[in-house]
């Protein structure tokens, strides 16, 4: 009998203490739905930016990577995908003429941004020098790495020009220099699996006039 009273209260603070379980919990699930219900709870953004010199306005899911952006939803294909993660650079673009991987950040941080894509640099019958000497020294096999090995390149050389260090440079007070090593270094976030490196490296060193 003592056994079923102790049994009978147990059940009691069982049910106290659930009840004050539900309460809290209910009281944080309310919270939360209040702060994710109404005008606030927005799960897609208007964003504006150019890209290859044309303003383009989107309205896009709030995760949409700028990669995403440009193929899915400009049909910008040139930009390719290749990892997803940040580590092969099939995807590099430049971004207020900084490259950067598009598929590690999100379109809607890219409000008036000036964005080139492959596209933008040069099209068939009007490249880009660089377009060119990829072409004109094989700088490719399969041709998936290459927009970004591209944009990457034409990138690296400004700067160089511009006289931002790398881990080749390695100080601040000596000026970039444009060399291979320099160029190699640069341009170690863009991986081909085809193993270009050597014809991509010639065409680079022709546009920047760097012995190879
Ligand atoms: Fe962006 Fe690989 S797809 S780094
Ligand atoms: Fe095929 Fe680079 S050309 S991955």
């Amino acid at each position: 009998m003592s056994n079923f009273n102790q049994l009978e209260l147990s059940r009691r603070e069982l049910l106290i203490s659930s009840a004050a379980t539900v309460v809290v919990t209910g009281t944080a699930t309310g919270s939360v739905a209040a702060q994710l219900s109404g005008d606030d709870m927005r799960f897609s953004t208007h964003v504006a930016f150019t890209v290859n010199g044309d303003r383009r306005e989107l309205e896009v899911d709030n995760r949409t990577t700028l990669l995403d952006a440009l193929r899915e939803n400009l049909h910008l294909t040139g930009t390719k995908k290749g990892c997803d993660h940040g580590q092969c650079g099939a995807c590099t673009v430049m971004v207020d003429g900084q490259r950067i991987n598009s598929c590690l950040t999100l379109a809607i941080m890219h409000e008036d941004c000036e964005i080139t894509t492959i596209e933008g640099l040069g099209q068939p019958g009007n490249l880009h020098p660089m377009q060119a000497a990829f072409v004109k020294h094989d700088g490719f096999q399969c041709g998936y790495c290459t927009p970004g090995q591209i944009c990457s390149s034409v990138a690296v050389l400004q700067e160089i020009k511009a006289n931002i260090p790398s881990h080749v440079t390695g100080d601040l007070i000596e000026p970039a220099k444009l060399t291979a090593a320099e160029v190699r270094e640069r341009m170690s976030g863009n991986i081909c699996r085809c193993g270009a490196y050597s014809n991509i490296l010639e065409a680079i060193s022709e546009v920047g006039g760097i012995e190879a």
